[in-house]
């Protein structure tokens, strides 16, 4: 197992560029189950989430053939537009529709392949995904917005069993019927509940109305592919998306939109180490909500260069010295994202007084809370909601990476700490960001990938 060992306390400077987006990428992926022809993605992240949906797709009968340009080490610069990987996926054989648990409870994103086999094939067996570290993460709105379009869903062994009327397990046919589907829950919508509806109801018979769909970008980045291909969507991006079903959808090519996720954790990096990063390729119209909070916590971002596409900018971070106390919620896009407070979070430990955080998405998510304390935060929660007082300074320590975003919470406050920070289990890094360490490293940081076995001593500890 890896760790990160990171010295803190160094500024930043450079240039880094953002990769396609993960939460993007996998339910396009999905998509490839919806045609016969060839599905081309270009800036696909190179990450352990995708190498896990490229399995699981291979066994729903999916190819994938991967082009990966080689760039060199150097992962600091920026390589122009077709940077990333290319996946050519198509499919070859259609009668696998078995989702098993041995991929499913390594990714949940897999259960954004039950709505594409269900309206392809009339028939798919898809593992429930089990518990989550940041929280209990039901997938029932996925299941009723099935049953809406005319799904018989059961539970069989631990699977997802879903036939679309006359359908079959050989997957001969079937097809669903369109409906208008309510997607809302206690927490707001779901996204890949979202995009298991908006994939299913291209190809069924007549109308569906989604409201209260997720409005999140990577649900329009899937609406305008799918369209591409053929469907016949409108209103992706607000509340309610209505799908007019067609017969076929054909293949195509689409570029993934660039990560705002990565972007805000390097925006985060760039912030508590006082530094002036540039980045590339940052999708800025899909972040005003992070970067409006920055701006409270007196830290700007300044768009260069041309400004024909938004969701493709080159920004600059800068800060004047002093990061200013804010109360952050999370929320469904537009609002605040929960994929960006763990980092939020490390960011504010630095501040100059009492900040809240108050998690409206996953209420359990605060696992960075015990570790950022170790480093000499000082935060306090209570349910859903945490007070973060700023303190003078961090101090590096043996830390604990949990899930992916408290992960990058910690690389955070690690860059800004006094001394050497070792974060362990740095595997949940490795499902979202790719290359971070010679990202980082590139632009000044030091940080390096070591074997666990390194630091045996102090991990055991923990
Ligand atoms: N929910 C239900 N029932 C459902 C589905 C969701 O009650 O059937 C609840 C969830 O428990 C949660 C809320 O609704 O409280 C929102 O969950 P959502 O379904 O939107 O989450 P998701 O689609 O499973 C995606 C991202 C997450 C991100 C959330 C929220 C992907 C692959 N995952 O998950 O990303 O946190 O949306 O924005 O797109 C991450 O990248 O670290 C990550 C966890």
């Amino acid at each position: 197992m890896d760790v990160f060992v990171i010295e803190g306390g160094r500024q930043l400077a450079g240039s880094i560029r953002i990769n396609g987006s993960k939460n993007a990428a996998l339910p396009l992926m999905a998509a490839s189950l919806l045609t016969d022809e060839p599905l081309v993605l270009s800036d696909v992240p190179n990450l352990s989430d995708i190498r896990n949906m490229t399995r699981l797709l291979g066994e729903l009968g999916v190819d994938s053939d991967l082009a990966t340009p080689d760039h060199g080490p150097d992962h600091s610069q920026s390589h122009g537009p077709d940077h990333g990987q290319t996946i050519t996926h198509r499919v070859t054989d259609p009668t696998q529709s078995h989702a098993r648990y041995e991929i499913v409870r390594t990714m949940r994103a897999s259960i954004s392949t039950l709505g594409p086999l269900l309206a392809k094939r009339g028939y798919a067996r898809v593992s429930l995904p089990g518990g989550c570290a940041i929280g209990q993460r039901p997938v029932d709105l996925h299941l009723r917005g099935l049953e809406a379009l005319g799904a018989i869903i059961t539970l069989d062994g631990g699977d997802i069993e879903a036939t679309a009327p006359g359908g079959a397990p050989d997957g001969s046919g079937g097809r669903l019927i369109g409906a208008p589907i309510f997607l809302g829950g206690p927490f707001g919508s779901t996204v890949l509940g979202t995009a298991n509806i908006l994939s299913a109801a291209t190809l069924a018979k007549g109308t569906t109305t989604i409201e209260s769909a997720a409005c999140e970008p990577e649900i329009v980045d899937l609406a305008n592919m799918l369209n591409a291909m053929g469907a016949k969507i409108t209103g992706a991006g607000s509340p309610r998306i209505t799908i007019v079903g067609v017969e076929a959808l054909h293949g195509t090519t689409h570029r993934v939109m660039p990560d705002r996720i990565e972007a805000g954790t390097y925006m985060c990096a760039s912030a508590i180490t006082n530094s002036k990063l540039t980045l590339q390729n940052c999708p800025l119209d899909a972040m005003m909500s992070a970067i409006d909070t920055l701006g409270h916590m007196g830290i700007h971002i300044d768009a260069t260069g041309s400004n024909d596409d938004p969701m493709r900018r080159t920004c600059t971070i800068s800060t004047s010295g002093t990061i200013k106390p804010v109360q952050i919620t999370t929320q469904p896009h537009p609002g605040f994202p929960t994929d960006l407070q763990a980092q939020f979070m490390a960011l504010l430990c630095l501040s100059n007084g009492n900040s809240v955080i108050t998690e409206k998405i996953f209420p359990e998510r605060f696992l960075h809370v015990a570790e950022l304390t170790r480093m000499g935060a000082q935060i306090h929660r209570q349910g859903a909601t945490a007070v973060v007082t700023g303190v003078k300074e961090l101090t590096g320590a043996p830390v604990m990476a949990s899930d992916l975003r408290a992960s990058a919470g910690l690389v955070i406050a690690a860059l800004a700490a006094k001394g050497t920070t070792v974060i362990n289990r740095v595997y949940h890094i490795d499902r979202g960001y790719e290359h971070l360490e010679s990202k980082l490293a590139g632009v000044g940081a030091s940080i390096r990938r070591a074997d666990a076995e390194e630091f045996a001593d102090s991990i055991a500890a923990l």
